[in-house]
């Protein structure tokens, strides 16, 4: 009992008098210790009562540094007093930041949600016919091939049976236009596949937007409208672009929009976007009468926008994940 009283009365006061607490009763020579030694000279008949009641003292002593402990720790991560200088500004702790890659598309966003575009999605898993049947290409087409496409499964060419990681957002624009009607004005942004070599300069993966517009007479100068007031809000008002006819099995007639990159060497044309009108036989896949509805679609990469703005030359360094990289992407 007299143990019971000291260990209860002990002054402890900061982290020395603490580890002097320990010393004297809870190390290997402290007195806790020192007391079950006195074990071997109990009778008999009593060595259980006493070994409880030297428990007890050991359970106490234990519960108090404990406790005692806690105290101490909790003290020292708050606690200002009035010499404290609390206009010191406080060590800067890591709080992530943003993938360049999401400051790019959140960029592409803002800017189409401006122009009245909603934002829609779909499955990066796709079937054969989204990806490709209903986007009007010949059950021929080199695409199919399986250098380009992850065929996840393969069945039957053309169908719902064939399953692909997405080769681009262009199935979205389908799946939209199958589950409701016109007027429809729309971005779908999402992650892409290729079977490509990965290179500085490719990846089997990348970003895309996609955007759709379908309306009663939709016409080829609103597309063009619409793509040159993206390039002047993404890249200034000074920008220096072009046009040029492309082809897409999708669209009909189909352009590519080139904007001038200055760089070391003086600079150079670079394709940012393909797009097009929509293909009737498109409309004629997806039920959408295509005498009374026309409309313009587009497609455009996020990793090259990302590279471009923030000069990184190597598309695999958007994908390591590596934290001395990311950090540079501080807002
Ligand atoms: N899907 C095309 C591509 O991946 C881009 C595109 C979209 C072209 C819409 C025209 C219209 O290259």
């Amino acid at each position: 009992n007299r143990l019971k009283e000291e260990i209860e009365d002990f002054d402890i006061t900061d982290a020395q008098s603490l580890e002097a607490f320990r010393l004297e009763y809870l190390s290997r020579n402290g007195k806790v210790q020192d007391m079950f030694k006195l074990m071997g000279s109990v009778p008999k008949d009593q060595k259980a009562a006493v070994g409880k009641l030297m428990n007890d003292v050991k359970v106490l002593a234990q519960e108090r540094f404990n406790r005692e402990k806690e105290k101490l720790e909790r003290a020292q991560t708050k606690q200002f007093g009035p010499k404290d200088d609390i206009t010191i500004p406080v060590e800067p702790t890591y709080t992530g930041s943003y993938h360049p890659l999401t400051i790019a598309l959140n960029e592409i966003k803002q800017i189409f949600l401006r122009l009245g575009f909603n934002i829609a999605d779909g499955p990066e898993l796709e079937d054969d016919f989204h990806n490709f049947t209903a986007l009007n290409f010949p059950p021929d087409h080199p695409a199919r091939d399986m250098q380009d496409t992850f065929f996840i499964r393969r069945n039957d060419t053309g169908s719902k049976d064939d399953l692909v990681l997405r080769t681009h957002t262009s199935p979205v624009q389908i799946r939209l236009m199958k589950e409701k009607n016109p007027p429809i004005r729309s971005i779908m942004p999402g992650r892409v596949f290729r079977n490509e070599a990965v290179t500085a300069k490719s990846y089997f993966q990348f970003n895309q937007v996609e955007g759709l517009y379908v309306d009663r007479s939709v016409t080829m100068g609103e597309l063009i409208e619409t793509l040159v007031m993206f390039a002047r809000l993404m890249y200034g008002s000074d920008v220096k672009y072009r046009v040029r006819p492309s082809f897409f099995p999708f669209t009909e007639p189909s352009i590519e929009m080139d904007i001038w990159w200055n760089n070391e060497n003086g600079g150079q044309w670079l394709e940012i976007l393909g797009a097009g009108m929509v293909d009737p036989n498109v409309f004629d896949a997806v039920g959408v009468d295509s005498e009374a509805y026309t409309g313009f679609a587009f497609g455009m990469g996020v990793d090259r926008i990302a590279m471009l703005r923030y000069g990184i030359d190597d598309i695999r360094l958007l994908y390591d994940n590596d934290i001395r990289f990311l950090n540079q992407f501080k807002l």
